[in-house]
């Protein structure tokens, strides 16, 4: 029997239960866990909540699956909901299921070590193989139709941006340079030429191909847009007293999410109003201090959590009315299409577990 738990170690484990697990006492109580991943979260809050469903989706079918079949071997199929869609679809995937309010939201964002170590789907640098990187095999886009189609200016971009690569441009041209006699095919081409192109005086730790590699995963699975169109609609559908759980590897992933904690932590009202009217004052209450950090143990014993990031809230009164409004503008955000001319597969796909 395949132990999963060796495959992908969750990360931050307890402190998650802790955070989730409370909103889960009352019967019928329902959480997402919108990244499933290998479920290794999910069957610790389905055992420390005995009372709770959970709704587990993932945009990769092949980890739905293995989660599915995991959750299965551990006896507790009974309350769990796998769903195959991505989770801006949140709204989408919750009607589907009949349901208006949960009371709890997870999120462990990123790839898990499985998608990481599976060669063929090229999100490794350190494994040849075709430039894919989707998540959702089913989605069009891929890592090899952005360098062969976005200019010079658009790819920088996106380096400088979701990878902090200091040498975005130069790396960007030579990119450009190279497609008009050969296309980048496989991740080696990629890495080849990134190691071209940096000075060996001026690389940090790591292979030098790492943040580029980065930055065309997060752009492939429109990672940032989702994000930023999702944490609204879960604003509009947690319940009183329900909490958002989310852990994050990357900086601006980490921003959105502490951007989108702090609407409701704060007094929304000028400083210099001398009575502060019920509606204006917080509706989150922070469950966390800052981000919570891995220790050295757990970074020790699995290297991923090195840079996560853990926030935490919960809705403590119903969402005024101002917040309504701009949830619901915020959740229909930018669409995936303005990224590049592929399509998803907006279909979402819920089976019982
Ligand atoms: C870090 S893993 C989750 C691991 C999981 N917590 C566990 O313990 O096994 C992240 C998962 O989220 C999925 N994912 C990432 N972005 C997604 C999105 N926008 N919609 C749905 N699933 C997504 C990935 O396919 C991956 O399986």
């Amino acid at each position: 029997m395949t132990d999963f738990s060796q495959i992908h170690k969750p990360v931050l484990l307890q402190e998650c239960v802790d955070l989730v697990t409370p909103a889960l006492h009352a019967l019928d109580s329902v959480a997402v866990d919108c990244t499933l991943g290998l479920a290794g979260h999910t069957i610790a809050f389905l055992k420390a909540a005995t009372n709770a469903t959970v709704i587990g989706i993932d945009r990769d079918e092949e980890a739905l699956e293995k989660a599915t079949a995991r959750i299965a071997q551990e006896g507790l199929s009974a309350r769990f909901i796998p769903v195959h869609a991505a989770f801006d679809q949140f709204d989408e995937v919750l009607r589907a299921q009949g349901v208006s309010q949960v009371q709890a939201v997870f999120m462990d964002l990123g790839l898990s070590s499985l998608q990481i170590d599976e060669r063929e789907r090229g999100f490794s640098y350190a494994h040849d193989a075709p430039l894919d990187m989707r998540m959702d095999t089913s989605q069009s886009l891929t890592a090899r139709e952005i360098l062969a189609t976005y200019d010079a200016d658009r790819l920088a971009h996106i380096f400088k941006e979701y990878g902090e690569e200091r040498f975005s441009r130069p790396i960007a041209k030579r990119i450009v340079q190279q497609r008009q006699t050969s296309p980048l095919e496989t991740s080696s081409q990629l890495t080849a030429l990134v190691d071209a192109v940096i000075p060996a005086a001026k690389r940090g730790g790591g292979n030098p191909a790492k943040r580029v590699f980065q930055a065309l995963r997060i752009e492939v699975n429109g990672e940032l847009d989702k994000l930023r169109r999702t944490l609204p609609q879960i604003g509009l559908h947690l319940a009183v007293g329900g909490r958002l759980v989310v852990e994050s590897y990357h900086s601006l992933e980490d921003r959105t999410v502490k951007n989108f904690m702090a609407q409701g932590l704060r007094v929304d009202a000028p400083a210099d109003m001398p009575v502060i009217p019920p509606d204006m004052q917080p509706f989150f209450k922070a469950l966390t201090k800052g981000a919570v950090k891995a220790d050295a143990d757990e970074i020790a014993y699995n290297p991923r959590s090195a840079s996560v990031r853990l926030r935490a809230v919960e809705l403590t009164r119903p969402l005024p009315q101002r917040w309504l409004h701009t949830f619901e503008l915020e959740s229909q955000g930018p669409d995936d299409g303005a990224r590049g001319a592929h399509s998803h597969r907006r279909r979402t796909h819920a089976r019982r577990g």
